[in-house]
């Protein structure tokens, strides 16, 4: 059960929005923003949908690739902020890029961009030859921004991967376990005359402390299972692609865990939390920047609500 990656594409809307233009009506400043999480910036959706923001990194996946949207097997997408609850967020890529294959949404919020790993290394070790994954968000939809210890967080962008046949994944594990109350975004309610329960308002609730002490474990945990099952030391990681939720949530796994602050990517101070297309993004950007070498080992690790957790290790396939 195994991959090659043939392509990756990243999105980011065109506006930027700095945390001193949040402190005109938050109760909130660039030093607390920047000390506290590691954002100075993040991108915000002015007009653009989800779709687009998945259309556009599944359009430069695909050219890096020269996958055509015909050649396509599979779509599978990574969101908790489709535009809608129906059709799938992937269902409507398939129509904006012209594709006819079958498509479909995964949810694991923040670790959504491994689990679509894990599901298109299954569908690859059957029938599937081509699958594209993204993961996609527009956060900005869902926070309450009255609510200055999440609207500072969560951001909009999406990251994608052109997925073929290959042996790059070379070890993973996925996690989930209880905690659903920790971070959650409830459903809209819905107007029901007969519904008797007071709803919970359809935005991010979150208890940051204790996100953030099972993000550091889980982290942690994950990275060195995968490693040990790769037959591997940290030494042997090239590249570590950490979910970008918290900058202190990952300095406190590289010291934890020993990892070569150089190697280890990050872009939160400019993109902010993506959620699902966080560790697509920075794996593009990677990608892109000719530092890969043939044969690099890429350790990737996420968490978020669920709660959930994945990491991976990928071996760089650059023929
Ligand atoms: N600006 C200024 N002050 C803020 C603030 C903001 N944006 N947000 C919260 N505060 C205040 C709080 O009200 C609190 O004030 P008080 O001491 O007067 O009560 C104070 O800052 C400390 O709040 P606390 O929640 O203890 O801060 P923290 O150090 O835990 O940082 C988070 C808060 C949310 C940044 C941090 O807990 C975190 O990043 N958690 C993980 C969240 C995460 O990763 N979510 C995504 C998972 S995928």
């Amino acid at each position: 059960m195994s991959f090659k990656i043939l392509g990756t594409g990243s999105c980011l809307p065109k506006r930027s929005v700095t945390n001193e233009e949040l402190s005109q009506f938050l109760d909130t400043s660039d030093e607390w923003i920047s000390q506290r999480v590691g954002i100075k910036a993040r991108r915000i959706c002015t007009t653009e949908t989800t779709a687009d923001l998945a259309v556009g990194a599944a359009k430069a996946a695909m050219e890096m690739s020269g996958v055509t949207a015909d050649e396509l097997d599979f779509i599978l997408c990574a969101t908790v902020t489709a535009d809608n609850t129906t059709p799938s967020l992937a269902c409507s890529v398939q129509s904006m890029i012209g594709a006819t294959c079958p498509s479909m949404d995964i949810n694991a919020a923040c670790s959504g961009f491994i689990y679509l790993l894990e599901t298109a290394a299954a569908f690859l070790s059957m029938k599937h030859e081509r699958i594209l994954i993204i993961g996609a968000e527009r956060l900005t939809r869902v926070v309450d921004w009255t609510d200055r210890s999440t609207a500072v967080i969560f951001a909009d962008g999406a990251g994608a991967m052109v997925l073929g046949k290959g042996d790059s994944y070379i070890s993973s594990k996925l996690v989930a376990k209880g905690g659903d109350t920790v971070l959650s975004i409830p459903s809209f309610h819905g107007t029901s005359p007969f519904y008797e329960v007071e709803p919970k308002k359809p935005y991010v609730h979150m208890s940051g402390q204790e996100v953030f002490k099972f993000a550091v474990n889980a982290m942690c945990n994950d990275l060195a299972d995968v490693i040990e099952a790769a037959g591997l030391t940290m030494d042997d990681i090239a590249w570590v692609i950490p979910h970008q939720a918290n900058a202190r949530i990952i300095d406190a796994a590289v010291r934890k865990f020993g990892i070569k602050p150089e190697r280890c990517l990050k872009n939160i101070e400019t993109t902010g939390n993506t959620s699902a297309a966080s560790v697509a993004i920075l794996a593009d950007e990677l990608f892109r920047s000719g530092k890969l070498k043939d044969g690099d080992y890429i350790a990737m690790a996420a968490f978020g609500a669920g709660l959930t957790s994945a990491a991976c290790v990928i071996k760089w396939d650059g023929n």
